[in-house]
C-alpha cells in the first residue's frame, strides 16, 4: 500500500483517487503522523502539496522518519519543496512569477518516473514558491519555461519530486506519471479490487461481530444499502435493517425503496412509519441546523425504540465514507461548520452500540463499484444523492405537511421529466426547493397568491464543488409549465444558477 502524507492541499484526496484507480490501496494521514503506529509498513510514500510556504513559521515540517522505511518517495509541489528545504534550508524562495494553471513540461530524462511520457506535455502548476538551489544529491529530470526545477530525482535513492500536480486531470499524462511511480518504482501490481475488498470485509465483519446482532438504518441511498448488503452477506439475519418514513421522503419513495430492499436484495428490513413523530417535533422550527439536529435525534429515538425489546443488538452499521474520516483527522484543525451532515459523527453515547463502518475507507465511486459487484441494481446505484434530512431542508423556513406535499409533487415532476428526457444521469443531483415567498399570479381570470418553487440541478464530481447544470430551455419550460399547472399552491418557478462555492447545493 501507499502512504500519502497530507500537507493540507486541496488536491490530496485526488492523489488517493489516482492511486486507487490503479487498484492499489492507499491511506491519507497528516504530515506529522507517527509512522511507528502503522500496522503494515507502506511500499511507497507520497508527500502532498500544501497551502503554506516552507519558510513560514508555522509551516508543516518533514517527518524524517520516512527515510528509515527505505521505500520510494514522491514529493508533489510542497512535498518536493519540503524535501529540498530539508536538505538545504533556504533553498526554496518566493518566486518572482507565481505559477498557476497550465504549463508545458519538458522532460529531460524519460526513464523511470517519466517512462513513456512524451518529451513535451501539459502539466498543471499551482505554486508561489520555487526551488532556487537544488541540493547536490538531486538531479533535474524535467523543467518548464518558468520553472527550472519542475521535476527531480535523487541520484542514489528512489526519491522523486515534481513541482506540478500529476493528480489533477489537467496534467495530461498525470495518470501515467502516478502509475510509473506506483507500479514501476514501488512495484505494486494492483491487487486491491472491489472483489478482494468484499471478500476481506465480509471476513472482518464476521470476526468482529461474532454471534451478536447488528442494526442498520437504511436511507434509500447507495452507501447504507451497500453497507447492509455487505453485513448481510457476512452474518445473514443477525442483521436487522430499518427503513424509516420520516415524512420527509420523496413521492412514493417509502414503498418503492422498501420493495427494492425486500424483493431485489432480500434484506431483513422493517419499514417504520414515524412521519407523525418527525413532523410534530419539527413544527415551528425555522433554523436549518436545528432541523438537522431534531431529525438526527429522532432517527436515534426511532432506532432505540425498534430494538428496545432485544438486548442482543451490540452494533450499529453506518455508511461513513473516507472523505468524512479524512476531514476529521486533518491537521488543519476544526474548519468552520457550514452544514452539519447528521450521519457523520456517530450516535449519542447512550445508545450504547458500537459502530460497524465497513466502507469508511472508500470513496463514493468505489462504494458504487462494490455495490455493482454485490448485485445491487444499476438504477439504484446511479440514483442522485439525497440528504438524510430529506425534504426537511428543502422546505425553507418552517415545515408543514401541506408544504411537504406541494414540494413532493413538484419534485416528482422535475425528476420524472429529467428521466424521460435522458437528462437524469447528465446531472449529479437535482432537486426542488419550496421557498417561503408568495407572489401574485393570475390563473384563468383569478388572482392567485401562492408559493415559489426553485429548481436546482448541478454537475459535480464529488459534491464538494458544483456548477449549475445548463439544462435546455425547452425542458425547463416544460417542467415549469407542468409544476404550475399541476401543483396546487405553486404559481411561480425559478431556476437556480449559482455555483458551489460560493453557494451550496442545498439551500439550507
Ligand atoms: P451542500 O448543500 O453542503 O451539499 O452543498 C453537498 C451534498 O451533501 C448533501 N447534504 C446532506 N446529506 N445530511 C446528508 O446526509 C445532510 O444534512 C446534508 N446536507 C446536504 C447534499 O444533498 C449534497 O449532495
Amino acid at each position: 500500500w501507499i502512504l500519502i502524507l497530507d500537507f493540507g492541499s486541496q488536491y490530496t484526496q485526488l492523489i488517493a483517487r489516482r492511486v486507487r484507480e490503479l487498484n492499489v490501496y492507499c491511506e491519507i494521514h497528516p504530515f506529522n503522523k507517527d509512522l511507528s503506529t502503522l500496522e503494515n509498513p507502506p511500499k511507497g510514500i507520497i508527500l502532498s502539496g500544501g497551502p503554506k510556504s516552507v519558510n513560514d513559521e508555522d509551516a508543516p515540517s518533514l517527518n524524517t522518519d520516512i527515510f528509515n522505511h527505505n521505500v520510494p518517495i514522491l514529493g508533489v509541489c510542497y512535498g518536493l519543496q519540503i524535501l529540498a528545504h530539508n536538505s538545504i534550508p533556504g533553498s526554496v524562495e518566493k518566486a518572482e512569477r507565481r505559477e498557476f494553471g497550465r504549463a508545458e513540461l519538458i522532460v529531460d530524462d524519460r526513464s523511470d518516473l517519466f517512462e513513456n511520457i512524451p518529451q513535451e506535455s501539459i502539466v498543471w502548476m499551482s505554486h508561489g514558491d520555487h526551488i532556487i538551489t537544488l541540493p547536490d544529491e538531486f538531479e533535474i529530470i524535467g523543467h518548464t519555461d518558468n520553472a527550472k526545477v519542475a521535476a527531480v530525482r535523487h541520484k542514489e535513492k528512489e526519491i522523486y519530486g515534481v513541482q506540478f500536480h500529476p493528480e489533477v486531470v489537467h496534467t495530461v499524462y498525470g495518470k501515467e506519471i502516478v502509475e510509473n511511480f506506483v507500479r514501476n518504482i514501488c512495484n505494486l501490481p494492483g491487487s486491491w479490487t472491489a472483489e478482494s475488498f468484499i471478500e476481506s470485509t465480509i471476513e472482518e465483519i464476521r470476526d468482529r461481530v461474532g454471534d451478536d446482532r447488528v442494526l442498520c438504518g437504511l436511507s434509500g441511498g447507495v452507501d447504507s444499502t451497500v453497507v447492509a448488503t455487505l453485513v448481510h452477506k457476512a452474518i445473514g439475519d443477525q442483521l436487522q435493517c430499518i427503513f424509516v418514513d420520516n415524512g420527509l421522503l420523496r413521492k412514493n419513495e417509502f414503498r418503492d425503496v422498501l420493495d427494492v430492499y425486500e424483493k431485489d436484495l432480500n434484506l431483513p428490513v422493517k419499514g417504520i412509519d414515524a412521519s407523525e413523530l418527525f413532523l410534530s417535533r419539527l413544527k415551528g422550527i425555522f433554523d436549518p441546523e436545528e432541523k438537522r439536529k431534531i431529525i438526527g435525534n429522532t432517527f436515534i429515538d426511532v432506532f432505540d425504540e425498534a430494538i428496545s425489546e432485544d438486548k442482543s443488538f451490540k452494533y450499529l452499521a453506518q455508511g461513513t465514507l473516507y472523505p468524512d474520516v479524512i476531514e476529521s483527522i486533518s491537521f488543519k484543525g476544526p474548519s468552520a461548520t457550514i452544514k452539519s451532515h447528521h450521519n457523520v459523527g456517530g450516535l449519542p453515547e447512550e445508545m450504547n452500540l458500537d459502530l460497524v463502518e465497513p466502507v469508511r475507507e472508500l470513496f463514493k465511486d468505489e462504494v458504487r463499484n462494490v455495490g455493482r459487484k454485490l448485485g445491487i441494481p444499476e438504477h439504484f446505484i446511479k440514483r442522485h444523492p439525497f440528504p438524510g434530512p430529506g425534504l426537511g431542508i428543502r422546505v425553507i423556513s418552517d415545515i408543514t405537511k401541506k408544504k411537504l406535499d406541494m414540494l413532493r409533487e413538484a419534485d416528482d415532476i422535475f425528476i420524472s421529466e429529467l428521466r424521460n428526457n435522458d437528462l437524469y444521469h447528465k446531472v449529479w443531483q437535482a432537486l426542488v426547493v419550496l421557498l417561503p415567498v408568495q407572489s401574485v399570479g393570475v390563473m384563468g381570470d383569478e388572482r392567485t397568491y401562492e408559493y415559489t418553487a426553485a429548481l436546482r440541478a448541478v454537475t459535480s464530481v464529488d459534491g464538494m464543488t458544483a456548477d449549475w447544470a445548463h439544462l435546455p430551455h425547452p425542458f425547463l419550460a416544460k417542467v415549469s409549465n407542468r409544476i404550475i399547472n399541476e401543483v396546487r399552491g405553486i404559481n411561480r418557478v425559478a431556476y437556480d444558477i449559482s455555483s458551489k462555492p460560493p453557494s451550496t447545493i442545498e439551500w439550507e
